[in-house]
């Protein structure tokens, strides 16, 4: 007979965390936050950025070869902490790897639910609006409402070198939503993993009457979730969590304290 997972002690093993960059971050924040007993190693893809501009079979092949590595490393799950990657992926991951993976969609059915206006905007990479997860998500969701659709890889590229107190990410961001703030937009639908990182300074754009949604906290509690229902849950502290990139390790770093990471260690991955 098989043991639940919890009696094989696999609760004790990390979480793998994968986005083409520091986007992720913004989903290992808030599951941070929920499951702070929860040890993660986190890869920032950095080396084959930006996601959103590359096929969705290169992006599949990228996510079969990192999820190789993370499973060499012990993981009990897998979150695909970004848009671009889950549309392109998840189902081959899924059917290919038993162990649980959660992916992050834009919240397009939330958006329909509460816009008053009917006027939908969503940022989100090239990727990830081509993709035919997306397409079957508006075909199935966003038949009643004008949906402005708007990928902007200036403004992943951009938040990867400098989010924070920054006028030209100001200035992009500004491109970006201002147009869609005069077309009647009340909700706006943050479809990638980078844009939350921004989050404050898109609120200081649209102002306080539109409802901007991000999928962080569902997704941490889809995390949580899953996790308890297979008995997975960590229950002890862990040693710390492990950041790796394949590209500039310094990048990782300055993210840090916005991730609000205590124990950890941020590393290259090589040979990616
Ligand atoms: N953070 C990623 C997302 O959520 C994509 C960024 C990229 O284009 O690499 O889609």
């Amino acid at each position: 007979m098989t043991q639940p997972a919890f009696f094989r002690h696999l609760h004790h093993q990390p979480i793998g965390f994968i986005d083409s960059g520091v986007g992720g971050l913004s989903v290992l924040r808030e599951v941070k936050k929920i499951l702070p007993r929860e040890q993660v190693i986190y890869i920032a893809d950095a080396a084959f950025a930006p996601y959103g501009e590359k096929s969705e079979e290169a992006v599949c092949a990228r996510m079969v070869k990192l999820t190789n590595y993370l499973l060499q490393q012990n993981i009990k799950a897998l979150v695909i902490a970004c848009n671009t990657a889950t549309a392109a992926a998840i189902d081959s991951l899924r059917a290919r790897y038993a162990i649980p993976i959660i992916g992050v969609e834009p919240a397009i059915k939330s958006a329909v639910a509460i816009t008053q206006t009917k006027v939908v905007g969503v940022l989100a990479t090239t990727g990830t609006l081509a993709s035919k997860r997306f397409i079957t998500l508006t075909q199935r969701h966003a038949q009643q409402v004008k949906l402005l659709k708007t990928a902007c890889p200036d403004l992943v590229r951009q938040i990867e070198y400098e989010p924070f107190n920054c006028l030209e990410t100001e200035s992009l961001v500004r491109h970006y939503v201002t147009p869609m703030v005069a077309q009647g937009m009340d909700t706006l639908v943050l479809g990638c993993t980078h844009f939350p990182i921004v989050k404050s300074l898109m609120r200081t754009v649209t102002g306080n009457k539109v409802n901007i949604l991000d999928t962080s906290l569902p997704v941490a509690h889809q995390l949580r979730k899953r996790l308890r229902n297979e008995y997975l849950l960590a229950s002890d502290l862990h040693k710390g969590d492990l950041l790796l990139t394949t590209g500039d390790i310094s990048t990782l770093n300055k993210f840090v304290p916005y991730a609000g990471l205590r124990k950890f260690k941020v590393q290259a991955l090589t040979d990616f």
